[in-house]
């Protein structure tokens, strides 16, 4: 045989989502976190304004998580996620309905926001089918959608650079239009006027393909990684009731509105719009242990338990669903959030933040500031030929000044932790405001 023996090569890992090659030549290396910031290697503390990818909501090294961790590894380290049982994960399934929006009983487990995508999307079409429907397959999904990227994620959003690549991808896939109108809404603050009627675009698809058709319809209330699109006053309401009057269901996919973002538990109690099924992660365990999780209604989860009882209900589940080290972090996030009043923090900083975010306006190619909760987008003029370059060249810039941001196009993307404080705010942003003054 002939081995390689490398170590420390950059080359072995292909690094998701990146831009590989240019990382390369100048890695940017995270090596410890505590709270609010990120260590690098050469020793320079970066303040984290995404808590990570959307995820470490409570901060980073939260002594309750790590010790929850430390201990469930010593204890169970895995059990078989089918046909068997863990005290663990009926605690943390317990305990985390409990913060779920009203009605919503149960919670399906998974590793990711992907996977949630593709559990709920299965689950809307069989939930038909069960009922007697089978005719309801077809999923509707909205344009600048982010739903993950397995096939059924990819083929339900809307980013055309996720999708171009890759076939066919699913058929009995359509999409709804986009909301977002910078002519009529730049530098909204909070929920925009102009777009309720947007959601009338769901009649148009019911008209072409018939409510007969169609199983689910899946949207972020509000978008983020398309770059931070907020639903207008009202759209939500009228997306619930045209599926309403349809029997379609309607999946709210919170993997990063879910766990406090914007100031309340979920963007359901946020907008006072029930879904049919909400698609979770990231902030479940705060990002530490890889997981998801798919709450949904009595009415979807009882209408499975039907037929003999020694049969599967559902053909559907990971090897990790529900895995005690994850349940256990899970366990340790939701103290956490409650010690620290972390599901509504957000509220009694919004509007802090979205004072500190606007002040960015005028600043130079900055074209719309958009602000929700603890969330932020920054949209910038492109480079004429050169789209997502004067962002990324802010990303660098501000990496080297000490603070995490985070670009998609050329919209810079704001999420800190729920645990930032106005002083971090000023800095985050004051930060920020000195990279756009001297943008390419
Ligand atoms: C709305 C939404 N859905 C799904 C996902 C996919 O989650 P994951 O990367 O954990 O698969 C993301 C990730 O950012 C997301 O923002």
């Amino acid at each position: 045989m002939n081995y390689q023996h490398r170590t420390n090569d950059l080359e072995a890992f292909w690094m998701p989502f990146s831009a590989n090659r240019q990382f390369k030549k100048a890695p940017r290396m995270l090596v410890s976190a505590d709270r609010m910031h990120y260590r690098t290697d050469d020793g320079r503390s970066v303040l984290d304004g995404t808590a990570g990818l959307w995820c470490c909501n409570a901060g980073h090294n939260r002594p309750k998580i790590v010790e929850a961790i430390r201990a469930q590894a010593g204890e169970l380290d895995y059990a078989p996620a089918f046909q068997m049982g863990h005290p663990k994960v009926f605690e943390f399934a317990s305990k985390v309905v409990n913060i779920a929006p009203e009605g919503f009983d149960h919670v399906f487990f998974t590793n990711s926001g992907s996977e949630s995508v593709e559990t709920a999307l299965k689950m809307a079409v069989a939930y038909h089918r069960v009922k007697g429907n089978g005719s309801k397959f077809r999923l509707i999904g909205r344009e600048r959608g982010y739903h993950g990227v397995n096939f059924g994620g990819i083929s339900v959003g809307g980013i055309v650079s996720n999708r171009k690549m890759f076939g066919t991808l699913l058929t009995g896939v359509d999409h709804i239009r986009h909301t977002h109108d910078l002519a009529r809404n730049a530098f909204t603050r909070g929920e925009p006027e102009h777009g309720a009627d947007l959601a009338d675009d769901l009649e148009r698809l019911v008209t072409l393909h018939d409510a007969s058709t169609i199983a689910a319809v899946i949207v972020e209330p509000v978008a983020g990684s398309t770059g931070v699109l907020i639903p207008p006053k009202g759209y939500l309401q009228r997306l619930r009731a045209i599926c309403d009057k349809h029997d379609i269901l309607l999946i709210f996919d919170e993997v990063i509105t879910g766990f406090g973002r914007l100031g309340t538990p979920f963007a359901t109690d946020y907008f006072g719009v029930s879904p049919d099924i909400i698609v979770t992660a990231k902030g479940i365990t705060n990002g530490v242990i890889p997981m998801g999780g798919v709450f949904v209604k009595s009415k979807i989860h009882d209408a499975f338990m039907n037929g003999p009882e020694h049969l599967i209900e559902f053909f559907h589940g990971y090897t990790y669903s529900g895995n005690p080290i994850a349940c256990a972090a899970g366990l340790g996030t939701l103290e956490t959030y409650k010690e620290d009043g972390l599901l509504t923090r957000g509220a009694e900083l919004a509007p802090y933040w979205e004072d500190a975010l606007q002040s960015l306006k005028g600043l130079p190619h900055v074209i719309d500031v958009r602000n929700i909760g603890l969330i932020g987008a920054i949209e910038l003029e492109s480079i004429p030929g050169e789209p997502t370059k004067r962002a990324f060249s802010c990303f660098l810039d501000a990496f080297e000044r000490g603070i995490l941001i985070r670009t998609t196009g050329d919209i810079i993307a704001l999420s800190p932790p729920l645990i930032i404080s106005k002083a971090e705010i000023d800095q985050l942003i004051g930060t920020l405001a000195q990279v756009l003054k001297d943008s390419i």
